[in-house]
């Protein structure tokens, strides 16, 4: 996507060959900064520490991490040893393992000294697979938004947390369609929920869709359920980490309210996801690791003051007790379709298996 009229992915190989380049996304909206990536210590660090997130870009960046881990050593131990290292940097978004796994099967069979270049091509191709997946995403996603336009006004869609090109390696899952959509000239607005406690609606949702010149309005993230009342959502879109193998949906925390809020009031809610995303092993969503972040996202926000400092400010009383669970589950019953690159199905176990007969039987 672009920004400022200059295409840029959100994770690269640099031109030496030696490194990977990812945009650092906790300095946005404020600041457009990147990072250069030399080793599979400093990827994991980026995934563990958020500076890149987004269940199919934590994958890709895993992908080139145990490609440079190969690169200091490329034994048999060593190749199991970056594996489980970076398998452990976050625990809910199953693309982690997916790509770990891709990777060591495509290299753990050739001789030693031909793995780190073999692993580092595999990391490209996973990339530019995300790119054309996504892409895919979005067109069987515009048929859906194009079924809401009216004579007049935009269609509205509700989004929450960040799934768009920040989180993939480009185009996005549940923005995809929507950037298609108002490329193909479908007037469009979207509610940002802001995202608490780590704000990516409001800091990254926002930014990309302004960026790209997408209408849109961020709101609190228990604005959605009023504004369905108020019959001013068309359809909800979102992303997710995991997906079960019977269409139970785990994605950032209040998705599942959200999910709530639409069926009570008759909104569509649908979940764009790629393939990788897909959990065969759970047959139901209630086994997926939840992630628990540290307290600190929830008695702190980052933001910018009034001259211009980046500062975080405490919102919770000092002694007070947070919980910060990052993830929820939302059960496929409220799911009205799950958007694949393959195209589009009830979130039920005949739904997916139907689209993925290869990978269900596996
Ligand atoms: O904690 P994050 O920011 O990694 O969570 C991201 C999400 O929950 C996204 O909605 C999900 O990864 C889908 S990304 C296309």
């Amino acid at each position: 996507m672009k920004i400022d009229g200059r295409q840029w992915r959100s994770v690269w190989a640099e031109p030496d060959g030696r490194a990977i380049g990812v945009i650092d996304q906790t300095c946005l909206p404020h600041r457009f900064a990147t990072v250069r990536l030399e080793d599979a210590a400093a990827a994991g660090h980026a995934i563990r520490s958020m500076l890149i997130r987004g269940a199919p870009l934590i994958g890709a960046v895993a992908g080139y991490g145990l490609a440079l881990a190969l690169r200091e050593d490329s034994s048999d131990a060593a190749l199991d040893a970056a594996h489980a290292t970076l398998l452990a940097t976050r625990p809910t978004a199953v693309n982690l393992r997916w790509a770990l796994d891709d990777v060591r099967a495509a290299v753990g069979h050739l001789p030693p000294a031909e793995r780190a270049a073999a692993a580092w091509a595999r990391a490209g191709a996973i990339a530019e697979e995300d790119v054309e997946i996504n892409r895919t995403i979005g067109e069987h996603g515009l048929d859906l938004i194009g079924r809401h336009r009216q004579a007049e006004g935009p269609v509205n869609i509700l989004t929450h947390c960040n799934a768009g090109w920040l989180a993939t390696v480009d185009w996005g899952t549940a923005l995809s369609p929507i950037y298609q959509a108002h490329d193909a000239g479908i007037p469009v607005h979207v509610w940002v929920d802001e995202t608490r406690p780590r704000n990516q609606g409001a800091a990254l949702t926002a930014w990309e869709l302004g960026c790209h010149g997408v209408p849109h309005t961020v709101i609190a993230d228990n604005a959605g359920g009023h504004l369905m009342r108020l019959g001013k959502v068309d359809l909800c879109i979102v992303g997710t980490d995991r997906v079960a193998a019977n269409g139970d949906v785990c994605n950032k925390i209040g998705t599942y309210l959200k999910a709530l809020a639409a069926h009570d009031n008759g909104v569509p809610f649908h979940v764009a996801l790629p393939s990788p995303t897909i959990d065969w092993t759970l047959t139901s969503g209630d086994a997926t690791p939840i992630e628990q972040r540290d307290g600190d996202e929830q008695r702190w926000v980052w933001g910018r003051s009034e001259t211009g400092e980046i500062a975080r400010v405490a919102v919770v009383p000092d002694g007070s007790a947070v919980g910060n669970w990052a993830f929820d589950v939302t059960p496929a019953r409220l799911v009205t379709s799950l958007i694949t690159e393959r195209g589009v199905v009830p979130a039920t176990a005949e739904g997916l298996a139907g689209l993925f007969p290869d990978r269900a039987a596996a």
